[in-house]
């Protein structure tokens, strides 16, 4: 067991100091602007193969402004060591409920409450478990029960593990409780099975810390409407028409708008993704469904139009499936054109939100197609992306936002990272009427 990884004269500094970040070059370069240095998490790692990220999230929370104190599972020690944990987070890393050294110096109770809000991440679904049921065996189980602070905790397991009655009444339990549960990513893992579980990235759980230290409200008391994700079109009961859109960029939108206090209705097509946190889902699948979910959403402050709706239905779809007629000769079918969901929303009438925003993914003359959509959908706002490469099923995006007479261009970041961008975006054009 490491006694001290941190010498004892650092930490008293810190402690002692009323702007502990000015001690540490990293923090007072990256120093957020606006937010208190007084802010301070305490960081629980439990024993999952996504400890390692806990490592990055520190170093993120760092450029925030945020101090992070950490404990560690016995089981997290597998992973990570106490020693990158300190060395990370400039504190010292408590990993032992029965080190009277520690308890000495700072005692179980009192680490769990001289903090802003604890954090667990990854949150394993054992630590989850003890959590729901009040079982405190360790220092992680024990200063969770003994905090008064809100509790927030980033899932990382196998799918099955994620998926299984158990784990999921556990997560409601939390809940209930007046903990915020993150939804785990979907993907690959580690243990090479596909769904959700893994650890949501690390700029969604430092937006949801950020949010849960500092409530933005600039968007509080507004409704905003967002489509996103596919419209799926049926030809007969077992065959349909869609596209490649994952819905990840519009749910993350969702996310972003939820974080800062506003209202969020998200009337979304089929999708493998987890439910936004905090919105108000309503699930479709046709086109003319989407629109039918939005008319009766509104009134709106702000409609964004992220889903990839399906321009043409089949005309006759039919009731019964379809069956090979075995020739050579073409098959053809009829399709008509669906509602244009976003035209239509953005008509001058009464209920016509504020603010208007399309999207427009293009492969080719990205900017020409903006304007031109701009002009003939009549919304306020288009912001175009170039799909060319892999964005629609991918994490990563960049986008330029076209309004009538400029254009501003996003980072290439992640679908989190550009949300948030938009979000502000967003806040500002409402603060500034
Ligand atoms: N949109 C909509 N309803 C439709 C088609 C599109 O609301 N039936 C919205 C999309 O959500 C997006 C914008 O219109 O915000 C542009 O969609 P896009 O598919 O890029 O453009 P289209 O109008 O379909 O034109 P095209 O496919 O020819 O590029």
């Amino acid at each position: 067991m490491i006694k001290r990884a941190v010498p004892r004269r650092a930490a008293l500094l810190y402690f002692d100091c009323g702007f502990p970040f000015l001690q540490c070059p990293s923090y007072r370069l990256n120093f957020r602007k606006g937010f208190p240095v007084s802010q301070s998490i305490l960081l629980i790692i439990s024993g999952g193969i996504a400890a390692y990220k806990s490592l990055e999230l520190i170093r993120e929370l760092g450029r925030a402004g945020v101090k992070t104190r950490t404990i560690l599972t016995r089981a997290a020690t597998q992973f990570v060591t106490p020693l990158s944990v300190s060395a990370l987070s400039g504190e010292k890393c408590f990993t032992d409920l029965f080190d009277l050294d520690d308890e000495a110096e700072m005692g179980h109770i009192e680490l769990s409450r001289s903090t802003d809000l604890v954090v667990v991440c990854p949150a394993t679904a054992d630590l989850m478990a003890k959590a729901a049921n009040g079982l405190a065996d360790d220092l992680a189980s024990t200063t969770l029960l003994a905090t008064d602070k809100q509790v927030l905790f980033a899932p990382a397991m196998n799918v099955r593990m994620w998926q299984h009655p158990s784990v999921q009444k556990n997560v409601e339990t939390l809940r209930a409780q007046g903990s915020v549960v993150l939804d785990p990513d979907e993907g690959l893992m580690a243990c090479g099975e596909f769904g959700p579980g893994r650890l949501p990235e690390i700029d969604r759980i430092k937006s949801a810390i950020l949010a849960a230290l500092k409530p933005d409200t600039s968007l509080s008391g507004k409704h905003i409407l967002i489509t996103a994700g596919p419209t799926r079109e049926p030809i007969d009961p077992v065959r349909f028409l869609s596209n490649h859109s994952s819905g990840r960029q519009g749910y993350a939108i969702a996310n972003a708008l939820s974080a800062r206090g506003a209202k969020v209705t998200l009337v979304s097509g089929p999708v493998s993704i987890a439910p936004p946190t905090g919105a108000d889902l309503v699930n479709v699948e046709t086109a003319e469904q989407m629109l039918t979910a939005c008319e009766t959403a509104l009134p709106a402050d702000v409609f964004i139009s992220v889903a990839a709706v399906a321009d043409w239905r089949p005309a006759n779809a039919s009731d019964t499936k379809l069956k090979l007629k075995g020739g050579k000769d073409p098959v053809s079918m009829e399709f008509v054109e669906n509602p244009d969901i976003l035209k239509t929303l953005s008509k001058k009438s009464k209920s016509r939100p504020g603010l208007v925003i399309g999207f427009a993914a293009e492969t080719h003359e990205v900017e020409k197609y903006a304007r031109e959509k701009l002009r003939k959908k009549g919304c306020d706002w288009i912001i175009a992306n170039d799909v060319s490469g892999d964005v629609m099923g991918g994490t990563d995006n960049q986008v330029s936002l076209y309004t009538e007479d400029d254009v501003e261009v996003s980072p290439d970041a992640s679908k989190d990272q550009i949300a948030d961008w938009i979000a502000e975006r967003i806040a500002k054009a409402l603060n500034a009427d």
